[in-house]
């Protein structure tokens, strides 16, 4: 099965064996099938977050459970979402229905089983801020369960999806929560100003896309994976030594020690914006966003992404680590 157009990097991949299971039990016998001929399982969601190698042996399975609804009980609204549903396409339906919660994080492209793993997080928003649970199916029995918020170890771009139980389980189903009390979040950038003093959740759902759209590529029309690095966070005495030295350099302390960089700024001080190496360059809007030209491969993306890292530590001597994961054979 050809997964190039699966993957918004448009890497190469041919996979041995696919999967897109509609409902639990469907998704439950794939699972038994894996499990009865001993064959690896790679999880792949949107594609929009992962480095694809070239060949994947095993089965890929894509979740397609793509039912949501709304249920009110005495704490409030929750958004009971499958992880097939498309991430934006359900911020705009919320957002669309009068319901806070999720439009800061408009336009993150994906599926809502993958927005857990990474903890999708933008304009002052994470979706740890508004997740109640997540279901997972262990895939060694075909048993579900519920994690909690506090269970599933959120952190920046990071969860226990990503550690401990990154191979034993799939997410099936979110539960979201979500209101019709304003609280709009507009402190990120110059959010606040592309918005009226009191605006409705579509408005800044919009505003979100419109501030996106001006900086990011779209997938569609040019192959990448959002911010390719993580935003390091350094000690606050190495943020206040490099602060020394470059006054603009913008700094977001963390208020335990550590202060995290922007991974944008250090590549385009660095002159890399644009900068092009084979079928791979560094956007020319945002620095922190690796785009593919056309007919490379996850090493050439991997070759370029060494260049900047290196060239950013050997500036600034702060490491920049890849966002999207490395899929392994
Ligand atoms: N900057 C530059 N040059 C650049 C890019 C950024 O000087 O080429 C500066 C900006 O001017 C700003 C700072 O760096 O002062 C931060 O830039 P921006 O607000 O664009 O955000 P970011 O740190 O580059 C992060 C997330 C994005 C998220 C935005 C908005 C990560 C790795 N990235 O980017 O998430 O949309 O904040 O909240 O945390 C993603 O994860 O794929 C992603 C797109």
């Amino acid at each position: 099965v050809d997964l190039r157009h699966a993957n918004t990097l448009r890497l190469p991949c041919v996979a041995e064996r696919y999967a897109a299971p509609r409902t639990l039990a469907q998704l439950q016998q794939v699972l038994a099938v894996a499990r009865r001929e001993g064959c690896s399982i790679t999880l792949l969601g949107g594609g929009s977050n992962v480095l694809l190698p070239e060949t994947l042996s095993g089965i890929v399975i894509r979740p397609a459970l793509n039912q949501w609804w709304l249920e009110a009980d005495a704490h409030g609204l929750t958004a009971h979402v499958g992880a097939g549903v498309n991430w934006h396409q359900l911020v705009m339906a919320l957002a669309t229905a009068g319901l806070w919660g999720a439009e800061n994080l408009a336009l993150i492209p994906g599926d809502c089983g993958a927005a857990p793993v990474q903890n999708i997080g933008a304009y002052g928003v994470e979706l740890a801020d508004r997740l109640k649970a997540v279901q997972v199916v262990e895939r060694a029995t075909g048993e579900t369960r519920w994690l909690s918020s506090d269970a599933c170890q959120f952190g920046y771009r990071d969860s226990i999806f990503k550690g401990e139980l990154a191979d034993s389980v799939v997410i099936t189903q979110l539960q979201l929560r979500v209101s019709r009390q304003p609280k709009a979040r507009l402190d990120y950038g110059d959010l606040a100003s592309r918005v009226s003093a009191s605006p409705t959740p579509l408005a800044v759902a919009n505003a979100v896309c419109a501030v996106r759209r001006e900086k990011l590529p779209d997938p569609e029309q040019l192959a990448n994976a959002g911010s390719f690095f993580k935003n390091p966070v350094v000690p606050d005495q190495q943020a206040n030594a490099l602060r020394e030295r470059y006054p603009a350099m913008p700094c977001f302390p963390q208020g335990n020690g550590l202060t995290k960089l922007a991974a944008g700024w250090l590549i385009d001080q660095c002159g890399l914006k644009g900068f092009r190496q084979g079928a791979f360059g560094v956007h020319e809007r945002q620095a922190l966003v690796l785009v593919h030209f056309g007919g490379g491969n996850r090493q050439g993306l991997l070759a370029l992404a060494d260049t900047v890292a290196g060239k950013v530590a050997a500036r600034f001597a702060v490491t920049l680590t890849p966002e999207p994961r490395l899929i392994e054979t």
